[in-house]
């Protein structure tokens, strides 16, 4: 029988995982795809620690080096993670004649323009569902399943961590502090927590998305991006009250010849499909000219649900293996020579509807100076709320407007947190009508 034969880099959370499917599922594998594929060698600096598995016939190093120069690797498998030593190795395992696969969005996301070519020009292949969506196949599906499809809009919750955040905080009043910690304990969080939380995981995986979805280059750098750690509990409830729930959205659309990419908390109605989608898993809707919306829900973050991403990855490249590679589609889903370089839509352009909430004086006259200055820059309001006075004497108003641009928004805001009457930060939510 044909085998392909794997290195993996990393031994931690998902490299176990992948380990543990190649070990445990091998006979389920080879007869899906009638090859075989072989866990050959696996590195990692901490070779030490118990992984509860039986690396019985695998060589075990803890250098990197020795895998992805090996003759008996035919692909590697990238789970270190980060930028860098992983470029690195990834582009000696290229140079070395192995396909790759990884989990990594952030590697994807900053070094994808420089390894897709590489890759393309030594008829490699570079495998990278699991860096979206954790376990569901939602590359797959933009990219083969939907590849008839002239793509009009991406929207997804794409961060595990994020999503549990949200949903712990509403479902049990749990504190922002206490629920992190109990994502990093499950496997969800990045290494540095701040990428979940702050809306960079997400944006690595939005630009990938938006590329794939428009066949342009991955502009990272590009994506506008604002995270969950500004949301308290009470903006939770607010939104709720007013019919909506707040997701750590990434959302990506064609505007003519520019691409929007924003990752921000979103309301989206509490009657929507993304709202039901709770705890680590992810969603991601993608809306084409002819099959009109679809949506792929599932985990996505954790061992198991990630190192099966990665393996069908790895599944999909030894079924062309070793006499071709025709059948997939390019990584990124177009042809290499086909991919644009299409310029970023400028955030002050986007068009929005808003969630306002201001700390304002409880006295006279305040509101009608905040909807004065509304008025002044033409936004119209949906949903007005006062809530209680806190022992400081403020009042909360919570706003919900209808469709401006950003760029007026935030002059109106600038204005409005200048009244002497307002109190504290404002916090700028937007809304998305058209999330299913
Ligand atoms: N930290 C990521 C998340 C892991 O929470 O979704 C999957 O990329």
């Amino acid at each position: 029988m044909t085998e392909l034969r794997v290195g993996l880099l990393g031994l931690g959370t998902i490299g176990t995982g992948v380990a543990r499917i190649l070990i445990e599922q091998k006979e389920l594998i080879s007869r899906r795809l009638g090859k075989q594929v072989i866990l050959v060698a696996a590195a990692d600096r901490d070779l030490g620690r118990d992984r509860g598995l039986d690396f019985t016939g695998v060589r075990l190093v803890d250098d990197a080096n020795d895998i992805v120069t090996a003759d008996d690797i035919d692909l590697v498998v990238e789970l270190i993670g980060g930028y860098e030593p992983a470029r690195s190795f990834v582009i000696k395992a290229l140079e070395h004649g192995k396909h790759v696969v990884t989990a990594n969005k952030a590697l994807i996301a900053k070094h994808g323009e420089e390894l897709f070519p590489l890759a393309a020009a030594k008829g490699l292949q570079i495998g990278f569902e699991a860096a979206v969506g954790g376990g569901i196949p939602c590359l797959k599906a933009l990219r083969e399943g939907l590849a008839a499809n002239a793509i009009a809009s991406v929207y997804g919750i794409l961060n595990g961590t994020c999503n549990f955040i949200l949903t712990k905080m509403e479902n049990e009043g749990a504190s922002y502090a206490n629920v992190l910690k109990e994502a990093q304990k499950l496997g969800y969080a990045e290494a540095d927590p701040s990428f979940d939380v702050e809306g960079i995981d997400t944006a690595q995986k939005l630009a990938i998305l938006a590329a794939m979805a428009f066949g342009s280059k991955i502009k990272f750098d590009d994506v506008y991006t604002e995270g969950v750690s500004n949301i308290t509990a009470n903006d939770i409830e607010s939104a709720f009250e007013m019919g909506y729930r707040i997701k750590l959205l990434g959302i990506a659309k064609p505007h003519g010849d520019q691409i929007e990419m924003r990752v921000h908390p979103t309301l989206v109605s509490l009657t929507s499909q993304m709202a039901q989608v709770s705890d680590s898993y992810n969603a991601v809707q993608i809306t084409g000219d002819f099959v009109e919306n679809t949506m792929y829900v599932g985990r996505g973050a954790g061992e198991r649900p990630t190192a099966s991403a990665v393996v069908a990855d790895v599944m999909d490249i030894c079924s062309g293996f070793p006499d071709g590679i025709a059948h997939l589609a390019p990584p990124m889903g177009f042809v290499e020579s086909s991919r644009k370089d299409i310029k970023t839509m400028a955030m002050a352009d986007a068009e929005c509807e808003y969630y306002i909430r201001l700390m304002v004086k409880d006295q006279p006259g305040v509101i009608a100076a905040v909807t004065s200055i509304l008025a002044d820059h033409r936004i119209s309001l949906e949903a007005l709320t006062q809530k209680e006075r806190d022992t400081g004497h403020n009042v909360a108003i919570i706003m919900l407007t209808h469709t401006t641009a950003e760029g007026n928004m935030q002059a109106a805001i600038s204005r409005i947190i200048g009244l002497e009457a307002v109190e504290e930060d404002v916090l700028i939510l937007r809304k998305e009508s058209a999330v299913a």
